[in-house]
This record gives structure tokens, C-alpha cells and sequence, in this order.
């Protein structure tokens, strides 16, 4: 149990043993009534939460690097953001956005055109979840380009419905008995420099990796005019936390430009302030033809965008549409994030993001179990390796250290094959940021040692 002090309530303090007697009630009825599907890797049960503090059903208090998975923007239950849900709900909960009009959801829709980069105008489509995003996107980039195929990437995570599992290229689990999927999508590999299969580095690197788009794709197998989209994360999410270099961005963007295919940037994981800029592309220059953000966007409420040029919007009424989609509350709620992220958050994840990556970029030389390190603003992952030498996944050592981790009251996740996620909420505090970097060191000696 943790020795942490009672009053320090943005730490950790443990009081039962994990997990406590009423958690293990509450798993036992989930056990019983709930999807198997859900993928539960520690016991946490959830009672309430407060800025990057959850408290579990028995009392024991944890510190998030979850944020509800990359969700939870403004910490949990931001006062501000509590605030506008409550006097919306108060207001108006719902009147179907797609079949009449009210007025927070132009406003927001403003707002997102006058962030997104490269100016200019933009049109917005609301969704309640990550893959609505994503199969808005699919849906845009047919009716528009008239054509079919896809370019996705290995490793690339856009949701779990049927057009968004066709690009999906995380899991083959997440496929398995779900039978034809969207025919025409290719995958190709996403940038793996720390295992570059050309054994370059960076300074030699000529992106082989997804030059293959037009060098093999479109020479051999795929006519450039049958390619609707090419999909993207600017950073790599569910596949392991990978911060591609400036040229695999460009490349795609030179080949799209070329034979007129949009790209379908899915900042579902990464965009609303998560590398510590409001949207991930502008770490790349980006002028996003079509834009997917979800998440963070709200700050824990169901909604999604689309932000696209105008000339991919252009679709007739009835083409796409869900009733919930660009729900008043969710919206308030997601005004109210969006001004916290321009007069607070956005500063804080780049400061506190910067220091965590700064002091977790040593770990390869200290630990021999630390891959690769890399992340941006408050995204950081880091790869779980056999030894430094071979690079070999170790995967179960991954899956300790969160289990681990958790029993010292630190949330964490894993992503990709081996790889560790840390996406706290926003609100994250540099006490906050050592307590776990210490806390993790500590689970990573304790492995190296008994690994000896
Ligand atoms: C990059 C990316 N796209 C799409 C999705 C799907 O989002 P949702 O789970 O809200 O459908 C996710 C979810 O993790 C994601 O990380």
C-alpha cells in the first residue's frame, strides 16, 4: 500500500489492497452482464475523478496517464467545463442538429474553421465518436472523388465499425470473425525509424517506407485514379505511440497533390491539444484536406468533427447524417474545452509534455529494458525491448510494468506491440509528472533487477 501522504490530493494513496473488496464485487457483476469484448487489463474500478486524480470504489486514489484513453482534455470534471454542461443541460439537451438549427453548434463549427491550419474556409460535419469520424471521412472522400481504394497504414488504429475496421491495421484480434470488410484498402507500413526494415537513420533516411505509395501501389498494382483516400495519423496512436519524421509526412502529401486524392488526417488520438498544439498536423506544416478529431474534443462528452475544404463537403441532404451527432451539451462542453485549451492547457502540455520526454529520453541509457522513446506534448510512449542490442519486443515485461504501475497507484496503458502510452489530461502538474516518472523508474529497476 502507498505511503504517500493523506494530504496530498493530487497523488497517489493507496488504502486496501488491489483490487479492494467492493472493486471486486463491481468485476464480478460486470463479469456477469457485460461484453467480453472489452479489453480490461487491471482492475480499476472508477468512482469519481477530479483533475488527474481518479478514486476507486474503495477509496484508493490513482494517478491518470489515461485520461480515460487520451480523452479527458481538461482534467476530469473541470469546474468550467462542468459548469457549461450543467447550464446547457439546464437549457437544451437535444433537438437533432442534422434536421433543424441551433446556435452553439455553428459557433463551434466557426470556431474549428477559424483553428484548423492553412486559413480559409471550411465545412464541418458532427459525429458522436472516433470511427463516426472516420466513416464520414470514407463516405466524403467516394462521393467526391467518385473512386473506391484506400492507403492505410500498418499499425494505424480508425475505429471498430465496418468501414473504419477495413483500415484499422492495429490487431488481427480486432478483425477475427467480422468476415469481408471494405474490399480495396492497402496497407502500408507507418513509420518504424527505430526499426527501419531499410536499416537507415534518420539522416539517411529517404523514407522507402511509404515511398512504396507510388514506387509499388500505384506503379504495380493500384491505378492512382481508383484511390478515393489516403488515411493517416499525423502521430501514430493505438499502434504504439510513433512520432513519424517530417518526410513521411510530405511524401504522401506530394503523391496526393499529384493525382488529386484527398488525404483523411485522423487526429482522433493525437488532435485538441494532445501534442501540446490544437491540432497534430501543425507539427508538419499541414494543411488538412479533411481533418477527423474526436476524444479530446469534448473533454469526456460524445462528439466528433470532420473539418473538411469546402470542395469536400459539397454533398447533397440525406447523403450522411446521425441523429446525435453535434449534441448541444456535448458541444458546451466542448466550447468550454477548446477556450481552456487557448488560455491554459496548450502551454501547460508542451512545458510539462517537454520536461517528462526530457528526463524519459535518458531511460535507454539507464534501463536495458527501454527501447524507444518518443512522443510529443503530453503523448509519450515508450518501447518495452529484451535488451538494447537486439531491439527484441518484450511484451510481457510491458504488461508487467502496468500491472505494476497500477499497484503503485499509476494509470497507464500499453499501445502497439511492447509500447507504453503516457496521455494524461491536460491539467497534468510538474509534481504530477515526477511522482510518475519516479514511480515508473522504480517498476522499471525493480524489473531489471529481477530479470538479472
Ligand atoms: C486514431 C484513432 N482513430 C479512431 C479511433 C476510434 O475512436 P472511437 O473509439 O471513439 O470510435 C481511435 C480510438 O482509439 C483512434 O485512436
Amino acid at each position: 500500500m502507498s505511503t504517500t501522504p493523506l494530504n496530498r490530493m493530487d497523488l497517489p494513496h493507496l488504502v486496501t489492497a488491489l483490487p479492494g473488496p467492493k472493486a471486486a464485487q463491481l468485476i464480478a457483476r460486470d463479469k456477469a452482464v457485460l461484453s467480453p469484448s472489452y479489453t480490461r487489463g487491471y482492475p480499476l474500478t472508477v468512482a469519481r475523478a477530479e483533475g488527474s486524480i481518479i478514486e476507486d470504489l474503495d477509496g484508493n486514489r490513482f494517478l491518470d496517464c489515461n485520461a480515460g484513453i487520451a480523452v479527458c482534455a481538461t482534467g476530469h470534471c473541470h469546474p468550467k467545463v462542468v459548469a457549461a454542461i450543467q447550464a446547457q443541460a439546464a437549457k437544451l439537451i437535444h433537438y437533432s442538429g442534422t434536421d433543424f438549427y441551433y446556435e452553439n453548434m455553428v459557433e463551434l463549427a466557426e470556431k474549428l474553421q477559424s483553428l484548423v491550419p492553412g486559413g480559409g474556409p471550411r465545412r464541418v460535419y458532427f459525429g458522436n465518436s472516433g470511427t463516426e469520424a472516420i466513416e464520414a471521412s470514407l463516405k466524403m472522400a467516394r462521393y467526391h472523388t467518385g473512386r473506391e481504394r484506400f492507403i492505410a497504414f500498418l499499425g494505424a488504429f480508425h475505429g471498430r465499425t465496418m468501414g473504419s475496421l477495413s483500415l484499422t491495421g492495429s490487431k488481427s484480434v480486432q478483425k477475427k470473425g467480422f468476415g469481408a470488410l471494405l474490399s480495396g484498402v492497402s496497407h502500408i507500413p507507418y513509420a518504424n525509424c527505430y526499426r527501419c526494415s531499410y536499416g537507415k537513420q534518420v539522416e539517411t533516411c529517404n523514407v522507402e517506407c511509404v515511398k512504396v505509395i507510388e514506387d509499388q501501389l500505384i506503379r504495380h498494382i493500384l491505378p492512382a485514379d481508383d484511390i478515393a483516400g489516403i488515411v493517416v495519423e499525423p502521430v501514430q496512436g493505438e499502434g504504439g505511440y510513433v512520432v513519424p519524421p517530417q518526410k513521411f509526412i510530405d511524401e504522401p502529401q506530394s503523391v496526393a497533390a499529384k493525382y488529386k486524392i484527398p488525404i483523411i488526417w485522423d487526429e482522433v488520438q493525437a488532435g485538441m491539444g494532445r501534442t501540446g498544439k490544437t491540432f497534430a498536423v501543425e507539427h508538419f506544416g499541414v494543411n488538412p484536406d479533411i481533418l477527423a478529431l474526436a476524444k479530446g474534443i469534448a473533454s469526456g462528452m460524445p462528439l466528433s468533427a470532420v473539418v473538411t475544404k469546402p470542395e469536400w463537403m459539397q454533398w447533397t441532404p440525406g447523403a450522411h447524417a446521425s441523429t446525435f451527432g453535434g449534441n448541444p451539451v456535448a458541444i458546451a462542453s466542448s466550447l468550454a474545452t477548446i477556450e481552456l485549451l487557448e488560455t491554459e492547457l496548450l502551454e501547460n502540455a508542451q512545458r510539462v509534455g517537454n520536461s517528462m520526454l526530457g528526463r524519459m529520453l535518458e531511460w535507454p541509457k539507464r534501463f536495458r529494458h527501454v527501447g524507444r522513446v518518443q512522443g510529443l506534448g503530453l503523448m509519450i510512449g515508450f518501447e518495452l525491448v529484451r535488451d538494447q542490442a537486439s531491439k527484441e519486443r518484450f511484451p510481457e515485461l510491458r504488461d508487467r510494468i502496468e500491472a505494476m504501475a497500477f499497484e503503485r497507484g499509476i494509470l497507464i496503458l500499453g499501445c502497439g506491440p511492447n509500447s507504453i502510452r503516457l496521455c494524461p489530461p491536460l491539467v497534468f502538474t510538474r509534481d504530477q509528472a515526477e511522482f510518475c516518472l519516479d514511480t515508473l523508474e522504480a517498476c522499471l529497476e525493480q524489473s531489471q533487477e529481477s530479470s538479472t
